[in-house]
């Protein structure tokens, strides 16, 4: 069978993670990348040694790309989706699907008009603990699931200084969008009906026009129930990016799951102490390792192999829905109730 050749749309920190995964997988070459910053497309294009581009247009013209991964900022993942898909091109797409109905409704109508596959990269379906707790549900371990909470939260210093569009998005499709997808795979149910508070203000101090958190309640359509927390201001200080902490309660058992300081390794130094990723996409023996990459390698092995990719976009889709109903419930200070789009 021949390799997948892929090419790269967005070349800034997550589009380069893309690049040297499929740089070093044995099924995939990768072909080209792209970026609207010529200098960034160029650099990207000379480290990784391919073809660079300033337009996905030009780059979908080249017959050796098979599929694209997507890694431009949450709000601008439509275009270059659509053109992909038009193009015949299986898609990668960073989280979320897009950040508006209309987005959605153009990504869906493309892929499917088109006969590609489309994965959404919500790489926590390859966490090994959210992995293992699916598994133990569908084993009947814990019965009906009936509750949940999770609280995924970000480090401050994600929205002052690791993306540059921080108010071009929010908490909510940043890591929001992961923890709906993960209730969504852990309770195989969707959300029905949601009431979400939010506050704003830190953020706003330090000049960036987004809100600081959301809190918000998810009724799903078998009658379980989710408590979500997601915010964008927990001190630089805590010893991890993520503040990841997850219960699962069902009629017979609970799961528990603490992600944000796992003390696999403590580290302490001469002017701080701290505790390294070693899950998420540590560098191990020169390659790329951690759920971070599971799901992109995964996602080039069913491509290449000719099965359908994990994520089904539905579930992405319907992602995208609720987390539009938790913005306006914030806003309305009411109730909303999930209005889907057709997949
Ligand atoms: N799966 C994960 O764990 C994970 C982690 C970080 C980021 N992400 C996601 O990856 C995406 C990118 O995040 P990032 O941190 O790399 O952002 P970034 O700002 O570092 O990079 C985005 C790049 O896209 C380029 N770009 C924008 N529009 C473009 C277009 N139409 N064509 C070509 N290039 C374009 C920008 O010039 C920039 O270089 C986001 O959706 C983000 O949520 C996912």
């Amino acid at each position: 069978m021949a390799n997948v050749g892929m090419g790269v749309i967005g070349c800034g920190t997550w589009g380069t993670n893309h690049c040297r995964t499929y740089i070093q997988h044995p099924y995939a070459d990768l072909i080209a990348v792209c970026d609207l910053d010529a200098q960034r497309a160029q650099e990207t294009g000379e480290t990784f040694g391919v073809d660079y581009y300033t337009d996905h247009s030009q780059m979908l013209e080249d017959d050796r790309i098979d599929a694209v991964a997507v890694v431009t900022p949450d709000f601008a993942h439509a275009d270059p989706a659509v053109a992909a898909a038009k193009a015949n091109k299986h898609i990668i797409c960073e989280k979320p699907l897009a950040t508006t109905r209309d987005d959605a409704l153009r990504v869906v109508e493309a892929v499917k008009a088109n006969n590609v596959q489309i994965m959404v990269d919500y790489h926590n379906r390859w966490n090994p603990p959210v992995f293992k707790i699916k598994e133990d549900i569908e084993d009947g371990k814990i019965g009906k699931v009936m509750s949940a909470y999770v609280r995924l939260n970000d480090i401050i210093w994600v929205a002052t200084d690791y993306i540059s569009w921080a108010a071009k998005s929010s908490i909510l499709w940043f890591l929001g969008s992961h923890t709906v997808d993960i209730l969504c795979w852990l309770f195989d149910d969707k959300v029905r009906r949601v009431f979400s508070v939010s506050r704003s203000g830190v953020l706003q101090a330090k000049g960036i026009d987004a809100v600081d958190l959301y809190q918000s309640t998810l009724e799903f359509e078998g009658g379980g129930v989710a408590q979500i927390e997601n915010n964008w201001i927990v001190p630089n200080t805590n010893p991890y990016v993520n503040d990841y902490k997850l219960n699962i309660i069902g009629e017979k058992g609970m799961f528990n799951m603490d992600f944000s300081h796992h003390q696999l390794i403590q580290r302490f130094l001469e002017d701080k102490a701290d505790h390294p990723d070693v899950l998420v996409r540590p560098t191990v023996q020169g390659k790329p390792t951690g759920l971070g990459f599971e799901s992109i390698r995964d996602f080039v092995d069913r491509i290449y192999s000719g099965e359908e990719v994990k994520v089904p976009l539905e579930t992405a889709a319907h992602v995208t829905c609720v987390i539009l109903a938790i913005m306006e419930s914030a806003q309305t200070r009411e109730p909303v109730l999930v209005e889907n789009i057709p997949v």
